[in-house]
């Protein structure tokens, strides 16, 4: 549905519950807000904890699909509740936190532990191999066509939804996910990284990694910021299995 009808009554039902209160069972709770033109559902979330209910918990910063902050499930769907236009839904709208992550309260999660071991483990900062800093050197040119495929892999906002989206997670919880493989496929792309490819091998050349992912597709299908998800872990794939018969 894309026109917006005038008037419409949104029945929002959001999941609730709090970890620190435990004896509270989670359970949805409804509140109906009158639908306006261009609403989304950070301005639905910010009436209701207006209007209705000042201890609903969830998480937004810019409110334009940069920060990656307002990940939830929307109708069971991973998504950016900022950019999502309440036009485009039914008026019966389910929200629920993303699955996977640490629940803060409600609709609040916290991501920043999951990326940040996963930034860690696979050391997504450029290996220059230089002993020591040089502040003074000038920067290396790079071919544009290559520094615009880099920018595209690096639009990642590190929402999760690709992680919430991704059956082989639930399975393998210290798989990599697309959000770590596309990483890795930026890094390998960089002519300013040396690692080399036996290097990006112990990274990822494992069940963990590029081979533990089934090609389910969830990832690339929810990804708010349309990253070619699937064609870059093909990508790694390819980079993998020759390393592995080189060596
Ligand atoms: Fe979000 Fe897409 Fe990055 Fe995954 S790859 S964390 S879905 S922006
Ligand atoms: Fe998961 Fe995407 Fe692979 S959904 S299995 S990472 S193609
Ligand atoms: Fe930043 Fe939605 S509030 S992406």
């Amino acid at each position: 549905m894309s026109e917006i009808v005038k008037g419409r009554i949104l029945k929002i039902n959001i999941l609730r519950f709090d970890p620190n209160e435990p004896k509270i069972l989670p359970h949805m709770e409804t509140f109906e807000i009158e639908e306006a033109y261009g609403m989304t559902l950070y301005i639905v979330l910010n009436m209701i904890r207006e209007h209705h209910d000042n201890s609903l918990m969830f998480d937004f910063v810019c409110r334009a699909g940069i920060c990656g902050s307002c990940s939830m499930l929307v109708n069971g769907r991973p998504t950016l509740a900022c950019r999502t236009l309440t036009s485009k839904l039914d008026e019966n709208i389910s929200l629920a936190p993303l699955p996977l992550f640490k629940l803060i309260k409600d609709l609040s999660i916290y991501t920043g532990e999951w990326m940040r071991y996963l930034n860690e483990h696979l050391e997504t900062w450029i290996h220059d191999q230089e002993q020591e800093l040089n502040v003074d050197k000038l920067e290396e040119r790079m071919d544009p066509d290559l520094a615009d495929e880099i920018y595209e892999l690096d639009r990642c906002v590190e929402c999760g939804c690709c992680v919430a989206g991704c059956g082989t997670i639930q399975m393998r919880p210290n798989f990599k996910g697309a959000v770590g493989l596309n990483k890795v496929a930026r890094y390998h792309l960089d002519p300013r990284d040396k690692r080399t490819d036996e290097e990006y091998y112990e990274l990822v050349g494992d069940d963990d990694g590029v081979f533990g992912c089934m090609t389910l597709l969830g990832c690339e299908d929810v990804c708010p910021k349309d990253l070619p998800l699937q064609s870059k872990i093909a990508y790694l794939r390819r980079m993998m299995i020759k390393t592995a018969i080189k060596n």
